[in-house]
């Protein structure tokens, strides 16, 4: 067929949508919470559960396939990007808010073939959108197209960002630094609404115009940055460079022009690589 991923593409929205179900169900549930990182870095039995669920399903459905997902990563799996079909998964994004009942949570599924992204699922698991990238053939929320902005002036943008998880006094200058420089370059405004993955899905959607953080991962990136590009937009290195999805770090935005201006402002803050453990 043309599309040789095209099962994979149906079971993938199939498990976010019925993963989105579990976790809807657990949103208002008392939740036992434990940290991994950091102190500001939860999980919770869902996250656990629903990665399960989702990688046994996908194990069974594509035997040869290989799987990078955040919480078997946590418990010590190797997060290495090969030549391989590899599902790179976030069971929950939005832990936080998922533990406070903050309505921004989601799950992500992305897909890579020969280190390329070839597709990826995002599901928004209270408000029941489902966003959907596939290389060549554009980015959808439910049915409805996606097109990124076109601002290419800070003084004309709002800016996403998220904090990530560590807390020492440097990464806080730095990070609130970050913050400083742009607004001083008169951004209109800048959101941490807790979900990398649905504030990526913002950008794509042309409700924002730049997405920068140091201190996600490759599962908040991979399934988002083939809807910001099927949506138009671009994903690039916060030097200005390639993107590479295993840095923990990343500038999006709908236009060159914005995404090289804001990596012109911010300093770099180090947090090490998803493929260096
Ligand atoms: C995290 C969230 C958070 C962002 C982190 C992510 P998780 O994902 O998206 O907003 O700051 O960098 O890793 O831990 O909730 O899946």
């Amino acid at each position: 067929g043309d599309d040789p991923w095209k099962e994979c593409v149906e079971v993938a929205v199939q498990l976010a949508v019925r993963a989105g179900q579990i976790i809807r169900k657990a949103f208002t549930e008392e939740k036992r919470v434990f940290t991994k990182t950091s102190a500001a870095d939860l999980v919770t039995e869902t996250d656990h559960f629903v990665e399960n669920l989702i990688v046994s399903a996908l194990k069974e459905k594509f035997p040869s396939h290989r799987f990078i997902a955040e919480e078997a990563t946590a418990a010590g799996s190797k997060c290495v990007l090969s030549t391989s079909p590899t599902w790179i998964i976030d069971p929950v994004d939005g832990t936080c808010n998922f533990v406070h009942r903050f309505p921004t949570v989601a799950v992500s599924i992305g897909f890579a073939v020969n280190q390329e992204l070839e597709f990826g699922v995002i599901y928004h698991c209270t408000e029941e959108r489902l966003y959907t990238g596939r290389r060549g053939q554009g980015a959808y929320c439910n049915d409805k197209r996606l097109q990124v902005s076109k601002v290419t002036d800070i003084s004309k943008a709002l800016i996403l960002t998220e904090i990530g998880p560590k807390r020492d006094p440097e990464t806080l200058k730095l990070f609130l630094s970050n913050m400083e420089r742009l607004l001083k370059a008169q951004a209109h405004g800048i959101r941490v609404i807790g979900s990398a993955t649905l504030a990526l899905c913002h950008l794509a959607s042309g409700a924002a115009d730049a997405y920068y953080q140091f201190g996600l991962h490759c599962w908040d990136l991979a399934a988002a940055t083939v809807i910001i590009r099927e949506a138009g937009g671009v994903v690039i290195d916060t030097s200005g460079g390639p993107l590479d999805l295993m840095s923990c770090r990343v500038i999006a935005a709908g236009t060159q022009e914005m995404a090289a201006f804001i990596a012109q402002q911010i300093q770099t803050i180090h947090y090490g690589r998803d493929d260096e453990s």
